[in-house]
């Protein structure tokens, strides 16, 4: 990306990890612009885009039925509303990021629910098993996933207790669905009721989704709204859809990633800088010893050109070919070089780690501890 300086920049957020395929894609430009001149119906009425859209989704993710929202926000709202008026249970226990709507805003007491009966467990085992001795109160458990933080353990140990509790899992796949493959990322370990996908299913466009049991979604059988036949974002998304049915962009991306991550962990280590890095080449993110480290990192990229979504997960795109990543690397050397000062410092503590964990999940990374060290860590990360 070029801003209007004229500096070049790589682009490791990609719209917060929406632009799979890349930015200005040529499949999807062609697609939209032709949507735009009408020929593939108009934001009137139905066009033969929402059937494809709507069974391509059916195809990767399942679902007996599948609507469609605009952003993740609306969709995980919808799903989680569906599931608490068709199973007429009040309270839904939740981890992770669901949108910025205020529903989700824990409730400043731990196991308390907030005034829309949402009590978050913040990843946390322990008091999720607490929260589902009453489980004739819970609608649903809904977990945003991350591959960075959380085993497939964790995944298989939330499907044993929902099971076990006769729960419903709604899997918030916003961010993940279709990006680690051509399905959920949680398909097998979570085996999710319900799922919502988003970013990985129209390359940036502005089209959400969710799926699930008739039984479970039928309140959303009547919703509509202004702009769901908008022929640009279907088409958008039907492009997408298609591509990654393929599963190659995510393969592509995946390997990309894993290449600047040899790297990258390579030239950290050489300049003896104490910064780790969790997840894979789909989403990866720096664990940085202080953060004074951490804010001078981001500088140093910033002035390298490395646009990193900071403190964040990085995401690279099908548009990182050769050419792209030998230049990344090049850069992200100088930015080790530009951090000499910090060489010998560290190391990276469980403090740091539980920090930038929860900067991504707003909740508790996977690792041992008692109820005591969970209260002990909430109080510090709610806190900052
Ligand atoms: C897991 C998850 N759920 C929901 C959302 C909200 O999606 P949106 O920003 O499209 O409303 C996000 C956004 O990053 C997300 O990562």
């Amino acid at each position: 990306m070029t801003d209007d300086s004229g500096f070049c920049w790589i682009d490791f957020d990609n719209a917060r990890g929406s632009t799979l395929l890349g930015h200005v894609d040529p499949g999807i430009t062609e697609a939209v612009a032709r949507a735009a001149t009408g020929v593939a119906g108009s934001a009137t009425g139905w066009s033969p885009y929402v059937d494809t859209v709507l069974e391509r989704l059916h195809a990767l993710c399942g679902g007996e039925a599948v609507g469609l929202f605009r952003s993740g926000t609306a969709a995980l709202r919808a799903a989680a509303l569906a599931v608490r008026e068709a199973t007429g249970r009040p309270l839904l226990l939740s981890c992770g990021y669901h949108g910025y709507d205020p529903m989700w805003y824990p409730s400043g007491t731990l196991l308390e629910p907030n005034a829309d009966g949402v009590v978050d467990f913040y990843f946390d085992l322990g008091l999720l098993e607490e929260l589902l001795g009453t489980p004739e109160r819970v609608a649903s458990v809904v977990v945003s996933p991350d591959h960075m933080h959380l085993s497939p353990d964790w995944y298989r140990e939330v499907r044993r207790l929902c099971t076990r509790a006769g729960v419903v899992v709604v899997a918030d796949e916003v961010k993940v669905g279709l990006r680690y493959g051509p399905t959920l990322s949680t398909a097998e370990l979570l085996a999710p009721d319900v799922w919502a996908v988003a970013k990985g299913m129209a390359n940036g466009h502005a089209v959400s989704a969710v799926g699930g049991p008739r039984a479970l979604l039928r309140p959303l059988k009547e919703v509509s709204f202004t702009s769901f036949f908008e022929p640009t974002i279907l088409a958008a998304a039907d492009v997408t859809l298609r591509r990654v049915a393929t599963g190659e962009p995510q393969q592509a991306v995946r390997e990309a990633g894993e290449r600047f991550l040899r790297h990258a962990r390579k030239a950290l280590a050489d300049a003896s800088l104490p910064v780790e890095i969790v997840g894979d080449g789909t989403f990866f993110q720096f664990v940085p010893a202080s953060e004074e480290l951490e804010e001078d990192f981001y500088r140093a990229a910033d002035a390298e050109g490395l646009l990193f979504y900071e403190g964040d997960n990085q995401a690279v795109s099908a548009a990182f070919d050769d050419a792209v990543l030998t230049d990344a690397e090049q850069r992200f050397t100088r930015v080790c070089d530009r951090l000499s000062r910090h060489a010998g410092s560290g190391p990276v503590s469980e403090a740091a780690r539980y920090r930038v964990a929860w900067n991504v999940m707003d909740g508790l990374r996977e690792a041992e501890r008692d109820r005591e060290a969970t209260e002990g860590w909430l109080a510090r990360l709610l806190d900052d």
